[in-house]
């Protein structure tokens, strides 16, 4: 099959500049491209690279000029923008080229984290109880909301914006946090009901029939006496490796659960992916409270899909290995659009 591969990067890029899966790995420091090319190549088809950064003309030139079977689609932004991730699979629709992954719908439901919980709020799914500050009118009160609270950006990912100080335990906290957020950010903020519990990451694959993929756990190792870390998943806790070593940070199988919450988990997960209108692959995260409700914290259409990531690893789990992982969600975009699978 002709794929190709198309990723953002944040500087001016030339139509034709090639990535290696070294390059991609080492100087762009992204690990989901360079784990998908080479698995693509090892897969034997004929692939091609591409990177965009503000230039749209360059993906119509490059679809007309290889006319790929599919476009294995990991762009996450245009113009450094995230709010521009749902407009180029909506360009690719345009283009009718099947691609892997989110269609513009589900992007624009999951980006907007308020939209989201509002929608699934309808659909009687449990979120965490929520206000938002928009940047044009800051919220100055807030009101009887129960402390501690959880401050987050709107539209961010990656935990972008995510630190110690999101959890605010009183009203002056979280309002200096909010507006921290709105400079920094220059968007709306969400404070939200802190959940404590266990994390968990439930994966997804399939466009109808859907196959859900075991729960990962982010496991917040016990400080050093006297010493206090946040237990909730800041952007140091994801990716600074030094850091989770430090504080025994670690993600992994879930640990036993209590009898039926695995069951549980799993219809929640169909439903939330049903509801946000994804395909291909997706990942919720949740909290596992102490109570046992499950509550769902945020939803990821097209999450990171490097061999280290947690839907990669929960896929091999269940004896899906790397290369079929790629391979169906090549074929789940396919099936999508309509085209034969070959
Ligand atoms: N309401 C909340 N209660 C407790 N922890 C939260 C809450 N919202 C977010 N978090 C913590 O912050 C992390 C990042 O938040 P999330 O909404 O998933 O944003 P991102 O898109 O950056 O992953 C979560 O993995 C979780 O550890
Ligand atoms: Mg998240």
């Amino acid at each position: 099959m002709k794929i190709l591969v198309l990723f953002d990067v944040h500087r001016t890029v030339g139509p034709d500049e090639t990535f290696s899966v070294r390059s991609l790995r080492q100087d762009e420091e992204k690990p989901t491209e360079a784990d998908v090319l080479s698995c693509l190549r090892k897969l034997e088809h004929e692939v091609q690279t591409l990177a965009i950064y503000d230039d749209v003309r360059s993906v119509i030139q490059r679809i007309d000029a290889f006319k790929p079977d599919v476009v294995f689609n990991l762009c996450e932004t245009f113009r450094s923008d995230r709010a521009h991730e749902p407009n180029i699979p909506a360009l690719l629709e345009l283009l009718k080229v099947p691609y892997t992954g989110a269609g513009p719908e589900a992007l624009v439901l999951c980006k907007d984290k308020a939209l989201t919980k509002k929608l699934l709020t309808f659909h009687k799914v449990r979120v965490a109880r929520f206000l938002v500050s928009s940047r044009e009118r800051p919220l100055r009160r807030l009101g009887r909301f129960a402390f501690p609270a959880f401050v987050k950006p709107v539209g961010e990912e990656s935990s972008d914006g995510i630190a110690k100080a999101s959890l605010a335990r009183t009203e002056e906290e979280a309002l200096e946090r909010t507006r921290f957020l709105h400079e920094r950010f220059a968007g709306d903020v969400l404070i939200e009901e802190y959940v404590e519990g266990r994390e968990m990451y439930v994966g997804v694959l399939g466009n109808r029939r859907l196959t859900v993929l075991p729960p990962r756990e982010i496991f917040f190792g016990e400080p050093p006496a006297g010493e206090d870390a946040p237990r909730f998943a800041t952007a140091k806790a994801k990716w600074d490796d030094a850091y989770r070593k430090k504080w025994g940070i670690r993600n992994g199988p879930a640990a036993p659960l209590p009898p039926g919450v695995e069951r549980a988990l799993s219809q929640t997960a169909r439903r939330v992916y049903r509801i946000l209108h994804i395909r291909g692959v997706g990942r919720l995260d949740v909290r596992l409270t102490p109570a046992g409700e499950i509550v769902v914290i945020e939803v990821n259409p097209n999450p990171s899909l490097a061999k280290e990531d947690d839907v990669a690893q929960a896929a091999a789990q269940i004896g899906v290995g790397y290369e079929v992982l790629v391979q169906r969600l090549l074929e789940s975009a396919l099936r999508w659009s309509g085209e034969p699978a070959s």
